[in-house]
């Protein structure tokens, strides 16, 4: 499907963006390990998600889904069945990622597989430490899907994540639940949804050396976990889309509510403050560690801005809102670089080659590097077609830089939308 995005004048009002992705990924996962019912309150409906509530049906688990909410009937740690058929994870790859360390230590073999993007997606940085902690896992060429769990008793391990990754770290974790102890050090942190909620459902885990310099994190042997209810925050990836309009659209001012704004997420939000951006909401200070999901309202201004650059430890906590550090780039006043982001190139597209055509088809004056890129700001964008290439950031990148463009732009693909933000449209159309 293709839909045109046209400059249409300011955005104005209130709304809340779509509940958060990888939380809602999380509290499926982690209800399905829990030994009593979890209720969770604004489960993302949308096609990642989707397939992980399949994903955990098909172990065993009961899901009841009521209007806004979803009720999860976990199977309990150890006891998850062994499906009829091949695990689905259809376009997820945080569930593609995190399931695994969980079904490493069941009794049993599962086989999982998704769609042709997650086919080119790499999990040999998930069967490498879960290998060391006594699974074994086959995968096509060793490292794509479909691929083969065969699960095991663990052992614990140490393990130095050697891509700052939130879903190989999250994996280990997982599987760490049932060993003596298993420490994951990070070079640089990650996003925490994952520490934070097992810290929820009382699992020995704790955190030492919070902001930088090889932050540690060891869990210990849980009997069960425990979690009555979850309410998922807004997810800021998604409402950056709206930020970004927001920002680049002259005389724009909308309040985005109850977006989840822990720090190892927001920023993002940093980077715009940089820029001289003027959004307005209370963040979570950097450094904070809780069980808690901090929220806030963001309010947002459109206002001229500042080129910035992005360095490889601001990386992780910006990670998907970098093709948007691109756009915003187009009209900033200077030279944008991204540095240290060659994990962009192994996302649901290679997001450095899909932003930097994308973008330049558009107009912009953007040049790649393996691990980045730079953006001269123009002062605009001409417009044009933008190719979503199957991936749901970069079909909302065109149609925010067509809201923001001189001639609009023509997103081929928009459908891909659907995996995180159903609903772009219909809010957008809200807004004016
Ligand atoms: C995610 C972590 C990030 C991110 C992805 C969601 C998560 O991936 O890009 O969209 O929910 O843990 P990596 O952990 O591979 O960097």
């Amino acid at each position: 499907m293709n839909a045109r995005f046209e400059p249409m004048g300011p955005l104005k009002g209130r709304l809340r963006p779509p509940p958060d992705k990888s939380i809602s990924h999380r509290a499926a996962l982690l209800g399905a390990m829990a030994s009593e019912p979890v209720r969770i309150t604004d489960y993302l409906d949308a096609a990642d998600t989707r397939s992980t509530l399949r994903a955990v049906r098909g172990l065993g688990v009961i899901v009841e889904e009521r209007s806004g909410e979803v009720l999860i009937r976990g199977c309990g740690l150890r006891n998850a069945q062994v499906p009829d058929a091949t695990i689905d994870v259809g376009n997820a790859g945080t569930l593609m990622r995190l399931l695994p360390g969980w079904l490493a230590f069941q009794a049993g073999t599962f086989n999982l597989d998704g769609d042709d993007s997650i086919r080119r997606r790499p999990i040999d940085r998930i069967a490498e430490p879960l290998e060391r902690m006594g699974a074994r896992i086959e995968a096509r060429e060793g490292r794509f899907p479909p691929f083969t769990v065969h699960g095991a008793p663990l052992k614990g391990i140490e393990y130095e994540l050697p891509v700052a990754s939130a879903q190989v770290k999250s994996c280990v974790l997982v599987a760490g639940l049932v060993t003596d102890e298993t420490t994951v050090i990070e070079a640089v942190p990650a996003r925490d949804h994952t520490e934070r909620m097992l810290l929820r459902a009382g699992a020995p885990l704790e955190r030492t050396g919070v902001t930088k310099g090889g932050q540690r994190t060891v869990v210990r042997n849980a009997d069960e976990l425990e979690l009555d209810s979850i309410a998922v925050p807004g997810d800021l990836s998604s409402a950056a889309f709206l930020i970004a309009a927001g920002v680049l659209i002259p005389g724009s001012r909308l309040v985005l509510e109850n977006v989840g704004v822990n720090w190892t997420r927001a920023g993002f939000l940093r980077v715009l403050e940089r820029m001289g951006a003027i959004v307005l909401g209370e963040l979570e200070p950097v450094g904070t560690f809780t069980p808690e999901e901090p929220v806030a309202d963001l309010d947002v201004t459109g206002a001229p801005i500042e080129a910035t650059t992005v360095e490889a430890d601001e990386v992780p906590l910006t990670i998907d809102e970098l093709p948007l550090v691109a756009l915003l780039g187009c009209f900033a006043e200077g030279e944008t670089v991204v540095r240290g982001a060659a994990e962009l190139r192994l996302k649901e597209s290679d997001r450095i080659a899909a932003v930097v055509d994308g973008l330049r088809g558009l107009g912009a004056d953007i040049e790649s590097a393996p691990d980045g890129f730079a953006v001269r700001g123009t002062g605009g964008l001409r417009g044009g077609v933008l190719e979503a290439r199957g991936d749901h950031r970069l079909a909302l990148l065109g149609a925010v830089a067509g809201l923001a463009s001189d001639d609009g732009v023509e997103v081929v693909g928009m459908d891909a939308a659907a995996v995180s933000y159903p609903g772009f449209a219909a809010d957008l159309a809200a807004l004016w």
